[in-house]
């Protein structure tokens, strides 16, 4: 009979603990530590539970020089999601382990199945624990109708999901959620700490000795993070994040983390009613189509990760109807509207403080590129004054609080981004000059110090 043990884990850095402690003296944090019942497996029963072919007893490993380790050649299977491909810096390398985090209902079983039935030539498996056969199949008619080599499977217990794995031997597993899986040699519910712990390191075993790549999809706490203990995103290869806003359509895949390749890559969908739709050309869409200038909208030439992206900014400044003026933005960092409002009070001598400011950014696309800054501050003045920004001008430049407009990074794959749509002048700080052959671009190019400069030159 296995031993029944209950022991404390922190939920936030997996330190273990015979007794229930308010703080994580390995983490500091608070209230993290969860009760879990551990049965102990007997010997018989480990052996029951290990799938692995028994390999002969290592001689034990011995330090080797890196340029005598051998390196076959990595393989990566591309597949027909350009944007997937994009995040991972390639495609699906061998025998790694992908995380997929995004809150319930953003589309990551969407996204997955869709990639399943898309890739025709390689055998899929799709496990999942959450919902039934049936309604993948509805979801699956809804997203496409080509014949392909997908099988479904409706399994929670890891021990089983591996030996089915096994027999079929597919290209790619998918795994629809870890939250759901659970391993018979643990008491715990699904869910828990020591069963998300337990499945990702049989998954990741699993992954490394028979080479099957495997998408693992993971629910979103309350405050963002991929539930169950960090230790998660230790075990895995990829982690990767699909956000965004519920009431938009718009869809992002961002690297949180990769072993083969950047973190600076992002990928852009647009949810549809018959799946996800891959934006390969974002700029067009964040550029609302318009006929008249408006005033209070600014275009900024942003970079998410290493991919040019310009985006409108639109904002509304109006006497305040009550005694404090509120500030509302959505999109953007509110301490960085109060701060960049102060900047403008301060330095451009503008009445900001008797005015509600609300802030909007397009798309419902969340932007922490502070080249943005120059955009807000043209449109929070354009609004104010009540002076149209011509549709063909944008802008690129960090505001800094004595109101000097800094430069920024990859300058001249934003001016060539804006050059390539139609932008007839775009804005950028003085010190990013250097270097830059101004000659190569059709756009004309402004270079601004400082924001009364700005004022003068859009504004006066
Ligand atoms: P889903 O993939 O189930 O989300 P998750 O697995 O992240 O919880 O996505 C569900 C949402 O997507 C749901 O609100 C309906 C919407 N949806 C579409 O708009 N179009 C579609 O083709 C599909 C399949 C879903
Ligand atoms: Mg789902």
């Amino acid at each position: 009979m296995a031993k029944i043990k209950k022991i404390f884990i922190c939920s936030e850095c997996g330190a273990t603990s015979p007794k229930w402690m308010g703080k994580c003296s390995s983490c500091g944090n608070w209230n993290t530590y969860q009760e879990e019942v551990i049965s102990k497996p007997t010997t018989t029963e480990l052996k029951r539970a290990s799938w692995a072919p028994k390999e002969p007893a290592k001689q034990g490993s011995k330090p080797v020089l890196v340029e005598d380790i051998q390196t076959g050649q990595r393989i990566r299977y591309t597949t027909p999601d350009k944007e997937l491909n994009r995040v991972l810096g390639g495609g699906i390398v061998q025998g790694s382990l992908i995380l997929i985090g995004g809150q319930p209902g953003i589309g990551k079983s969407t996204l997955m199945l869709q990639v399943a039935l898309k890739m025709d030539k390689a055998r899929i498996l799709y496990v999942s624990g959450e919902e039934s056969e049936e309604q993948i199949k509805m979801r699956a008619e809804r997203i496409s109708s080509t014949p392909n080599n997908c099988y479904i499977l409706n399994e929670t217990n890891i021990a089983k999901i591996i030996k089915h794995t096994q027999n079929l031997e597919p290209d790619l597993v998918i795994i629809d959620s870890i939250q759901t899986l659970s391993s018979p040699f643990i008491e715990s519910m699904p869910g828990s700490i020591s069963q998300i712990r337990e499945c990702a390191g049989e998954l990741q075993r699993f992954a490394k000795t028979e080479h099957v790549p495997i998408f693992v999809i993971g629910h979103i706490t309350k405050d963002g993070s991929i539930a169950g203990p960090k230790l998660l995103e230790h075990v895995v290869d990829v982690v990767l994040q699909f956000e965004g806003d519920q009431h938009y359509t718009y869809r992002i895949l961002r690297t949180l983390k990769n072993r083969f390749g950047s973190t600076d890559e992002m990928g852009i969908y647009e949810m549809q009613a018959n799946g996800l739709r891959e934006v390969l050309n974002p700029s067009e869409l964040l550029i609302s189509q318009k006929e008249e200038d408006l005033s209070g909208s600014a275009i900024a030439a942003t970079m998410e990760g290493m991919r040019p992206m310009l985006i409108e900014t639109q904002a509304l400044v109006s006497t305040a109807v009550y005694g404090t003026p509120q500030r509302s933005a959505t999109g953007f960092d509110l301490r960085r509207l109060s701060m960049l409002l102060a900047v403008l009070e301060k330095r451009g001598g503008l009445p900001f403080a008797q005015n509600d400011v609300f802030l909007n950014i397009a798309g419902g696309i969340r932007v922490d590129d502070p080249a943005i800054d120059l955009a807000i501050v043209s449109a929070l003045i354009s609004s104010l004054e009540d002076v149209d920004i011509s549709s063909k001008i944008c802008f690129a430049g960090e505001v800094g609080l004595s109101g000097e407009i800094r430069a920024v990074n990859r300058i001249e794959q934003r001016i060539q981004e804006a050059d390539k749509l139609g932008f007839e002048q775009i804005f950028i700080s003085k010190y990013n000059l250097k270097g830059l052959q101004l000659e190569k671009y059709d756009i004309k190019v402004n270079s601004l110090g400082k924001i009364e400069e700005l004022y003068q030159t859009l504004f006066t």
